[in-house]
């Protein structure tokens, strides 16, 4: 599959790095506003001057857009336009409906529309979403997710935190991620409740949000993203049946099974390091783990194009638009102190 990239920033970047390890996948064309930057990726790849010239371009299969989200929906809908698929960074777009747009779109097209839900891919995370799948921690009843980060220490430029770029604040941000990892290991959540404060930053953004979703066959889930995380970067999710858990942690990688023969009876406790990452993310950064999940990911990306099933990790547009969704039924939520009813996704 042969990628063009619209925005050579810093997860353009990372995403470059990717496809150039990338089996199923290369990078043929890069556009940014930036010119030099684009050039700078771009080594093997032709520098499009404009968005029109590197979709319209034979070499072109795919549009990557990692541009800010305000861009995506006009990106990926000309994508599909052209016949082009798309792979669009996460947030999918500020609000629900730029989403939808974006999916009628492509539906109408006949391409694929992905969503950058590269944590999915993560090892630790395909423990707990086995765990949960196999059966191995009996029946699924609730999941705790949290992700946080330092907040605006951490951001470099102002638009990651601008309501009209972001639709929101941390759970648009890092929250999304843990948004559909939830969605991924428990299904979709038809009941929201929530709150987002306001008290750290002073944003019209959120700078901490807490969430309770319920699908709807029942199983519950707690979710708190946080841009006042003053340890650092960290995310975890925990899954609990009535027969054991799995959680896994980032960062550092790892992850923990506890299994049971019935609920309370004796445990076997199963815990799994990943030195391999902890010392390639010493030499080579934080980086190379996403490098990592994103060589997974297009793959994936490749094989649905051409109609597979690939691992069935990747994030579909669906599965990105019911993140914005979730996040912005929670600010509703937390605005008139009641429950919000999402629809079923048809
Ligand atoms: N998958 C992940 O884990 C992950 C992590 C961080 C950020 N992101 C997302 O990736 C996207 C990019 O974030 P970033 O951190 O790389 O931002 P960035 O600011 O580092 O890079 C954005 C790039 O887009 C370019 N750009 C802006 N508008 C453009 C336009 N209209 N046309 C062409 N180029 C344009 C800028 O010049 C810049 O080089 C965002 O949607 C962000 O939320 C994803």
């Amino acid at each position: 599959m042969k990628f063009g990239l619209i925005g050579a920033g810093a997860i353009g970047a990372i995403r470059a790095s990717a496809l150039e390890r990338s089996k199923s996948c290369s990078l043929t064309a890069v556009h940014d506003l930036d010119e030099a930057r684009a050039r700078s990726l771009a080594s093997s790849a032709t520098f499009h001057p404009t968005v029109e010239a590197l979709i319209e371009s034979p070499d072109v299969e795919a549009v990557l857009i990692s541009t800010p989200p305000q861009f995506h929906e006009a990106l990926a809908v000309a994508a599909a336009k052209a016949g082009k698929h798309a792979l669009v960074e996460k947030p999918m777009a500020a609000t629900p409906d730029a989403c939808e747009r974006m999916i009628k779109a492509a539906k109408a097209a006949g391409t694929l529309l992905t969503v950058g839900y590269n944590q999915r891919y993560f090892p630790a995370l395909k423990v707990v979403r086995d765990a949960v799948m196999s059966g191995d921690i009996g029946r699924l009843s609730h999941v705790r997710a949290y992700a946080g980060h330092g907040g605006l220490g951490e951001f470099k430029a102002p638009w990651m935190y601008d309501h009209a770029v972001m639709g929101g604040g941390a759970l648009m941000d890092n929250g999304t991620h843990i948004v559909d990892l939830v969605r991924y290991i428990v299904g979709d959540p038809t009941e929201v409740f929530g709150q987002a404060l306001h008290r750290v930053w002073g944003l019209d953004v959120e700078d901490e949000a807490m969430a309770l979703l319920k699908s709807e066959d029942g199983v519950a889930a707690s979710i708190e993203a946080s841009w006042d995380e003053w340890k650092g970067y960290r995310f975890h999710i925990e899954a609990y049946g009535d027969r054991g858990m799995a959680k896994a942690y980032y960062a550092p990688m790892f992850a923990t099974v506890i299994r049971m023969d019935k609920p309370g009876g004796s445990k076997s406790v199963e815990r799994k390091f990943y030195p391999e990452s902890i010392i390639r993310e010493k030499i080579r950064g934080w980086q190379s783990t996403v490098i990592q999940a994103f060589v997974e990911e297009f793959d994936d990306f490749a094989a649905a194009a051409a109609g597979q099933q690939g691992s069935g990790r990747i994030a579909m547009g669906a599965d990105g638009m019911r993140a914005v969704q979730i996040a912005h039924a929670v600010y509703d939520s937390s605005r008139t102190g009641s429950q919000v009813k999402l629809a079923p996704l048809p």
